[in-house]
């Protein structure tokens, strides 16, 4: 893989979607439970934030910071004792911003059965050493699905900004 940065600040190289896929699985303890005995909301916020930071860091080669995080929708619980598995992707890449898809699977790893938990979509901002937003390189869209990606990520970065 070619380095993130040229020294001589020409164009940086566009990257797969495949170099920063990140993958976390965690297990449901009773600390990270509310009172049912499901997994608290914001701790798989929290999941979900440090996946996808992971994700923007290994596109980027730089730190980067969340700047927004999509509506949630949690369709199924996950319980005190069972998995949650998170992965992340860059779904687009914009100047200084990516658009990072995380899918949240509820695990039973006695059984193996799983089923879909939440999917978030965030943006991070790539910062340099000064703390100002910095280029971030472009997503290859080397098939048909990526560039499919990359076109939606284009349309609901216009209807955040417009909000
Ligand atoms: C995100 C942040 C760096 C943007 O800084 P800024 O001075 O507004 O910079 P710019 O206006 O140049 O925007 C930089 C990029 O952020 C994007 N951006 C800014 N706010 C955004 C938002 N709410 N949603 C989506 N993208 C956003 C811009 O579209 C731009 O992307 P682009 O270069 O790909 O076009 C700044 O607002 C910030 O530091 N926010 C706090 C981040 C934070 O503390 N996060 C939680 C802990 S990590």
């Amino acid at each position: 893989m070619a380095p993130h940065r040229p020294a001589d600040g020409t164009a940086l190289a566009p990257r797969p979607q495949s170099a920063s896929i990140t993958m976390m699985t965690e297990y449901v303890l009773p600390q990270h439970s509310n009172v049912h005995g499901g997994v608290f909301g914001g701790q798989i916020m929290a999941w979900v934030d440090l996946c996808a930071a992971i994700c923007a860091q290994r596109h980027s080669g730089r730190q980067t910071v969340t700047a927004f995080i999509d509506d949630l929708k949690f369709e199924k619980p996950v319980r005190v004792g069972e998995v949650v598995r998170l992965v992340a992707s860059i779904s687009a890449t914009f100047r200084t911003s990516m658009e990072i898809a995380v899918d949240v699977t509820g695990e039973d790893s006695r059984t193996g059965r799983t089923w879909p938990c939440v999917r978030a979509l965030t943006v991070f901002v790539a910062v340099g050493g000064d703390g100002k937003p910095t280029p971030v390189p472009p997503l290859l869209l080397d098939n048909e699905e990526v560039r499919a990606s990359q076109a939606a990520g284009e349309t609901r970065r216009a209807m955040r900004l417009a909000r």
